[in-house]
Formats: C-alpha cells, structure tokens, sequence
C-alpha cells in the first residue's frame, strides 16, 4: 500500500514537471507556430522510444530572488531514444521555462547528455530555442556554454552531432549549433545572431529586425550557416530523420546498408550533359541518373549552389557526392563553393562514406572580389579536405575540368582512387578560347583575317587537348568511358575499395587553412 501512495507520489510530481512553464506559456509557444519541447522530441524519436532523465533537477540560483522561483527541469529536456531503431541522445530547450535561458544547472543536464553520447558513441540532436545566457546567473551560465562547447569539439569526427534551430538562438549561444556538423532551421521560427537587433540600434543605430538579421533564410541562403531549411517543424523533424538513415551511429562504423535499387529510368544519363560546354545542365539530374532509387539527399541546397553536395545510396551503401554545379555560375569554385564541399568532404571521410566528385567546372572565379574575400585561402580548404581524406575517392569528370579546378575536384594527384572521364571531357589548363588568345596571340593579331584565325586555333587548340585522352594517357584518368557506363563502374569502384587502407603519417595533426 505504502508502495503504491509513493507512486502516485511520483506520477504527480512528473505531472507537474510535465507542465513546463505553465499552460499560459505553454499557448504563446503554440500561438507563434511552435510544438513544445516535450512534442518536438516526441515527432523526432521512434514511437515510445523516449527516455527522460534528470527530471526532477532543479536551479540552484539565489540572487534576484530565484530562490523563490521553481523552473520546472530547468528549462531543459533530456533523455535517449531511437529513430528508425538508431541509438539517440537528444536534448530539448524548454522556452516555456524561463525563455529555456541557461543557467548552471540547466548546462549540466546537457553537458550530462553529451558526455553519455559520446560514450556510447552515438548520434546527439540538440533543439535550441532559448533566450541565452540566463541574465540571473552569471557567470555560471557562462561557463555552462564553455562546457557545451569544450564537449562539441571532443565529439566532433566521432559522433553525428545535429543541432535544430527552433526559436532565438543568441549570443554566444549561437557557437554550439556552429561547432556541429548539421544545423536545421524552420522558416519563421528560428532565429540566430551574436547581437541582436536591440544592440545593433544601441551601437550602430540601424534598424533591422529578427528575421532580417538571422532568419532561417538568410543563414540558408546568406551565411551558410545552417544546412536545411524546412516551412514547418514537422517538415524538419523529417528531414532529420532521413538524415540519420544516411550516416553511421559513430567513427567506426559504417552507414547502415538498404537494399540496393536501380536508378529510376526517368533520368536518362546520357542524355543529360549537353554536347556544348557552354550550355548549362543541373548536375543533380546526373547524381539521380546514378544513385539508388534516384534518391538524393541534398545538404546547403540554398547556398553557393555553384557547387552540390549530399548523400546518397549505391548498391544500398551511403556515398557523398560533390559536384560542380553548371547551372550556377558555370559552376565555378569560389570562397562560399570551397567551404561548402571542404567541410562536407571531411564529414564524409570522418564517418567513412565514400565521395564521388562529379566534375564540370571552368575554374576558380577570377575577380577582385573573390581575391579579396580570400579565395586563395578558402580555395586551400578543398586541396587539403581532399588530400587528407581517406575513404574511397571516385571522380568522373563529365566535360570540363580547366586550371586548378581540375586538380581540387578530387584529381588523381590529390589521391582520387579512380578517376572516369567521359568521351566529352575537355581536361586543359584553360578554355581552348582564353588558351588560343594566348599562346596564338601573335599568328591572331598578324593574320590577315584575325576572327578566322582565332577560330582555326581554337580548333586546333581544342583538338589537341581539350578532349580526355592527352590526360587518360598519361593515367591520370584511369578510363574513359560511356554515361551509360557510369553506374557500373561506380558500384565496382566501391566494391573493391571496401578494404582500403592507407599508412597515416606519424603527426599530432596537420594544420588546415581553417
Ligand atoms: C533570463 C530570460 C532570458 C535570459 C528570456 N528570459 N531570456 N530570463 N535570462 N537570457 C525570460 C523572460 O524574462 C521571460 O520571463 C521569458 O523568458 C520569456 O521571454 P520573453 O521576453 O517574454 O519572450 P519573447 O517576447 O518571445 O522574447 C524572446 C527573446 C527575449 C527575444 C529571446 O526574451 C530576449 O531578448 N531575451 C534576452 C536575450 C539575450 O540578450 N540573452 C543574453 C544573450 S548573451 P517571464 O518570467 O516574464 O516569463 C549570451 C552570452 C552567452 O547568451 C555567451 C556564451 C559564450
């Protein structure tokens, strides 16, 4: 009997936790088109998959009287769970409770999630939606993101970290989310920057507001910060789901294998890659005539979409594909493009997906504004993120691959394990037209028909090396081979690269042009 008052004990004292920031707080959350804490961890895990722990903590703050007040599991939920039976620590920021602010406590639950993730090696999803360091806490809530940042970058490369974006994410705050390898935003509901608008009036007197300043658009299609946009928070939570299915649990496996399907016969790879190199194609049409099911996960799909990133499946097994983008400034390199794929290359070698690099590129982008922005150094980044990776390395050059753009699309001298070339491909320092002026500068300028000359050198230039075989000759393409060939040889590229081993240096690490 005493057994059973004590549960009811229990079942109360959870009802009450259950409740947040009260009912009150709870119809703000639902009135701005937001789920609450509790609901969001629940549309994300498996179906009675979750578990809470730490429940029942409470704030240890005193001044400003917050010893009167009780904050119901300080603001924050946590717990583990599944999705699609993969192992989940997730964690929740309750804005219905004190704006889901961070204090000491709060910070040592999520700090407690990250470490069990990280030891059990598994996948951690952290929901932001918080009005920041909690003002009446100090410098306890300063250290608390300290913590959260210190464990980001020991679990980065070892487990998935994903951070969703649903309400202010501000301050030093914003850090986190930055430190993780995959950030979700929802159109309208999140909301992201160092100072907000309030500062920027107070220092710069300009007006600007929320959404303007670090709307889910503007870190989708501006800063890149973010890699998904969704309209709704259960578009997202789907996204996220679908994610997981594409990358392993932690650094020593592997992605969990589907059943292998056939490209949709819809897309027609050799019909795709138009015969002109200046016509532009969406080389996604491509990435779908190859993987199973013609299923691309695309990853930044908004941003410097001169180059294409994301997963998808070859015989059943996780690939990334990068791919220059012709669509889209011809598909050149710049600062924002080398970014994008170098960090993407590393996610992909840290959890041991094979890259296909999909190459159709005239170069990096010329310009003042490039060269100042520092394209020498961003354009580094995907030199070293491909040097440095050792997982599988396939790359199919589709038609162009001019200058230092061949050679940083995973080219054989970066260590590309296989390397294709289609009939079509035009491998050169440069387009025959920019080359021709150049080196036939003279013979142009002293015919006596300079149009018709440049025309025939163009020609000649074209014949002689813009084409596949002066490279496959020299191995440094290893074949060259039919569109409709393409699949085939991809899927046995992969196959004989399942045991690929390569002899590390003995360094502590290298140095990246970070
Ligand atoms: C304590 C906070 C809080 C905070 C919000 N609340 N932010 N309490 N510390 N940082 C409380 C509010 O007092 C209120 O409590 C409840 O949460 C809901 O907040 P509202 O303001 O009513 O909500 P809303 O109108 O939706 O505005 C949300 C907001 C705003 C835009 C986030 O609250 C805001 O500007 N908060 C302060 C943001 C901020 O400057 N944070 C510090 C950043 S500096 P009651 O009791 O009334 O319900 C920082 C440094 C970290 O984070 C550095 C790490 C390296």
């Amino acid at each position: 009997m005493a057994q059973k008052r004590k549960i009811l004990e229990l079942q109360k004292k959870r009802e009450q936790v259950f409740l947040g920031g009260g009912e009150k707080a709870i119809e703000k959350q639902a009135a701005m088109g937001k789920l609450t804490a509790r609901e969001r961890i629940e549309a994300i895990l498996d179906k009675n998959s979750f578990h809470e722990y730490d429940l029942f903590v409470e704030h240890v703050a005193t001044d400003f009287d917050m010893d009167k007040k009780i904050l119901h599991g300080d603001g924050v939920i946590i717990g583990t769970g599944t999705v699609y039976g993969a192992p989940i620590a997730i964690y929740a920021q309750d804005f219905t409770v004190a704006g889901g602010s961070l204090g000491l406590m709060h910070a040592r639950k999520i700090t407690k999630i990250m470490d069990y993730a990280l030891k059990m090696r598994m996948p951690l999803i952290g929901i932001n939606d918080s009005g920041g360091a909690r003002i009446q806490e100090g410098v306890n809530s300063l250290a608390g993101y300290g913590e959260i940042f210190f464990r980001n970058t020991l679990s980065s490369g070892v487990i998935p970290q994903i951070s969703v974006i649903l309400g202010p994410c501000a301050g030093g705050a914003v850090y986190s989310p930055a430190l993780t390898d995959f950030v979700f935003v929802v159109d309208k509901i999140s909301k992201m920057f160092i100072t907000g608008p309030e500062v920027i009036k107070t220092v710069l007197g300009e007006d600007i507001s929320m959404e303007a300043l670090g709307g889910a658009r503007v870190h989708c299609e501006i800063t890149g910060n973010a890699h998904f946009f969704a309209e709704s928070e259960i578009e997202c939570f789907e996204q996220i789901k679908k994610l997981i299915t594409f990358i392993p649990w932690n650094n020593k496996r592997k992605a969990l294998a589907f059943e292998a399907k056939e490209p949709k016969k819809s897309f027609k790879i050799g019909e795709i890659v138009p015969e002109d190199s200046k016509q532009p194609y969406d080389v996604r049409d491509v990435v779908r005539a190859l993987v199973d099911n013609s299923d691309f996960f695309e990853i930044q799909e908004l941003w410097a979409a001169n180059i294409v990133i994301g997963f998808g499946r070859m015989g059943g097994e996780t690939v990334g594909f990068v791919c220059n983008q012709p669509l889209i400034l011809a598909g050149v390199l710049d600062v924002d493009s080398s970014d994008k794929a170098a960090r993407f290359i590393r996610y992909c070698d840290a959890f041991n997906i094979p890259i296909i690099t999909l190459v159709d590129l005239p170069g990096y982008l010329p310009g003042v504004d490039q060269e100042h922005a520092g394209v020498i150094r961003h354009g580094a980044k995907m030199l070293y993120a491909y040097s440095e990776a050792s997982v599988p390395k396939l790359t199919v050059i589709l038609r162009k691959a001019y200058g230092g753009g061949y050679i940083a699309m995973n080219s054989r001298h970066l260590r590309a394990d296989f390397v294709f070339a289609w009939p079509g491909a035009e491998i050169a320092v440069m387009g025959p037209e920019g080359a021709a002026n150049i080196i036939f500068r003279k013979e142009i300028l002293e015919s006596e028909d300079p149009d018709k000359m440049r025309k025939q050198k163009v020609k000649e230039y074209k014949a002689k090396f813009a084409n596949p075989y002066v490279a496959a000759s020299k191995g440094y393409v290893d074949s060259v081979i039919e569109p409709e060939e393409t699949r085939k040889l991809l899927l046995h590229a992969i196959e004989v690269s399942k045991n690929k081993d390569m002899h590390t240096i003995d360094r502590k690490h290298g140095i990246p042009p970070f």
